[in-house]
């Protein structure tokens, strides 16, 4: 499963990508004012290292306010994926852009069906969120294997990008599912490393150390 990080914070992802743990990146209108930073200044840096898909959100609700910013946003660089929300001028969007050869990451998913549509309008990513189904007491996971299954059953092409990622076991559940790709934010990403029998483990072990009196350096 590749890891893309949720952020819009360059020196978050710069910290993850140099332990080799970033295959791409999401930013989102929400994301960026987070970071404080412009747009196109932020995503051109991000661009500058990271070179797996970097997804870029355009803000037009019409397609052809999408598919004009798209085309901006991907001037950035060859790996940009534009992301379009999963609407029906979004899926308008995503045809023509994805018909001129530019990554598209259709985001805001949150139904099998609307994964499916996605699929047939050329997606190249599809992003399903978890969180935000878990949030109102639906099950995101369920769409996760759902998506699965409808794209295995008939040899689609589009990635399943399982977004909003809020824990350690969303990322587990979705390897096991067999998500292509996850996102999250690097919180979540680094509490992967973490086991509170690898804490009680150390701390016994730096007891007993101790009590040697040896030193390694
Ligand atoms: C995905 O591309 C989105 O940016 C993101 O995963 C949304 O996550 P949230 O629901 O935690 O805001």
């Amino acid at each position: 499963m590749k890891f893309f990080v949720d952020t819009a914070d360059v020196e978050a992802i710069r910290e993850l990508h140099d332990l080799g743990m970033v295959d791409g990146v999401t930013t989102n209108p929400s994301l960026i004012l987070k970071s404080g930073r412009d747009i196109l200044e932020v995503t051109r840096e991000i661009c500058s290292f990271v070179s797996g898909p970097v997804s870029a959100e355009v803000v037009g609700l019409k397609a052809d306010e999408m598919i004009a910013e798209g085309r901006k946003l991907a001037e950035i660089a060859p790996n940009i994926a534009v992301k379009v929300p999963l609407t029906w001028d979004g899926l308008k969007a995503c045809k023509i852009l994805s018909d001129e050869g530019k990554m598209v990451n259709v985001t805001l998913c949150f139904s099998a069906n609307q994964a499916l549509i996605a699929a047939k309008a050329g997606a190249t990513f599809i992003s399903p969120f978890i969180g935000r189904l878990d949030d109102i007491n639906l099950d995101g996971l369920e769409l996760i294997s759902d998506i699965r299954q409808i794209y295995d059953n008939y040899g689609f092409e589009t990635q399943i990008l399982a977004a909003s990622i809020r824990t350690a076991n969303h990322v587990t559940q979705c390897a096991l599912i067999g998500a292509d790709v996850m996102t999250a934010p690097p919180s979540v990403i680094k509490a992967l490393a973490a086991h509170v029998l690898t804490d009680k483990g150390i701390d016994q072990f730096m007891k007993d150390w101790a009590k040697t009196g040896q030193k390694i350096l």
